[in-house]
């Protein structure tokens, strides 16, 4: 696969850099590689170096790789430019099909051979972004969560083209440069993580639509309730302690039979005008004043104050 072995990376490209493409940009330069990026909108790369600039100090304090520095940003004038020499490339573009299939097509033309390409889509299987691809088999996807420099997950799947080689050499790699990998053997719309959050989405949405809860409540309902425990144990584990001694065993004879209740029977809500506003001004409400840097800040260290109660913070990795 790749010719370089992933502990051995020391360039990167990152393609889009918007909130997630830029948030890629600021781990690995946190992580302490060379990374290059590029981004078609006039004004990307001030919003991009304003991003590193804000997210610095939380990495700071995550602990810097030796020679890390955001003087290694360079943003490249054209996508070929971008990946001519990287040793990996991630793509964070808009979630849009038709723009993916032709962008990974031309990264992996741009690419040198072998070198693998990962795309952060949400939701999109690989098996439909590598159909005009020349070589898909070094395409994978590798699916953050927001802020990718402090959330630790990563997962890592190919699609249908995909060299079992190239989704093992991605999942080694995010691993040394610092991340938590999940590799799944087959392709799932959504992944694992998105899907579970669609359905707390969905829900959400539901109740603003309803007037049944408001977005205060609901963000309230996770945060002073089970997000508390997501954190650190997950929601089935967690699950089986609500069965006390007899634990899940005693959990599904128990709660089982409400499964079939019509809690959770709901299709996708109509965003309409009137939920995207309830949801829109639920938001500046939550917010309470704050701006969106501050709103950032306060995400992040409370991020690392989670980490680090849960033993998670270790240094750096490299
Ligand atoms: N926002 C999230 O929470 C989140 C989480 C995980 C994964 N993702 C995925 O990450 C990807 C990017 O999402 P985002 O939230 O960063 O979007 P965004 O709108 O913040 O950023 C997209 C960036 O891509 C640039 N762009 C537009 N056309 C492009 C092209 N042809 N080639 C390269 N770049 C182009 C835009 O200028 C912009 O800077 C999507 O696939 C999305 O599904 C998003």
């Amino acid at each position: 696969m790749s010719p370089t072995p992933p502990s051995s990376v020391r360039r990167v490209a990152c393609i889009g850099a918007g909130v997630i493409g830029g948030g890629w940009v600021a781990h690995f330069l946190a992580r302490g590689y060379d990374v290059t990026a590029w981004d078609p909108a006039p004004d990307a790369e001030d919003k991009l170096r304003r991003l590193v600039t804000a997210a610095w100090p939380a990495l700071e304090q995550l602990g810097l790789a030796e020679g890390a520095s955001a003087d290694r940003l360079t943003m490249a004038p054209s996508l070929a430019e971008a990946v001519a020499d990287a040793e990996f490339v991630q793509e964070s573009a808009p979630e849009q099909l038709d723009l993916k299939r032709d962008l990974l097509a031309r990264l992996d033309a741009a690419a040198p051979p072998g070198v693998v390409i990962a795309s952060s889509t949400s939701g999109y299987p690989m098996s439909d972004m590598q159909t005009t691809a020349a070589t898909p088999g070094r395409l994978v996807v590798g699916h953050p969560f927001n802020p990718p420099y402090l959330i630790p997950l990563v997962e890592v799947v190919g699609g249908e083209r995909t060299d079992r080689a190239a989704v093992e050499w991605a999942a080694e790699f995010y691993g040394v440069a610092g991340k938590s990998v999940i590799t799944m053997d087959r392709e799932l719309p959504g992944f694992i993580a998105n899907r579970l959050q669609e359905a707390l989405w969905r829900e959400a949405l539901h109740m603003v639509a309803n007037g049944e809860a408001t977005v205060e409540d609901i963000d309230a309902s996770i945060t002073e309730g089970p997000g508390l425990r997501w954190a650190f144990m997950g929601p089935i584990l967690t699950f089986a302690l609500a069965g006390g001694e007899g634990g899940m065993a005693h959990m599904l004879d128990h709660f089982g039979p409400s499964l079939k209740s019509p809690w959770t029977r709901l299709e996708a809500p109509e965003l309409d005008r009137a939920l995207r506003d309830a949801m829109v001004d639920g938001c500046d409400r939550a917010a309470d004043g704050r701006t969106y840097a501050q709103l950032v800040a306060e995400r992040d260290q409370g991020v690392i104050d989670v980490l680090r109660a849960t033993g998670r913070l270790d240094g750096p990795a490299r």
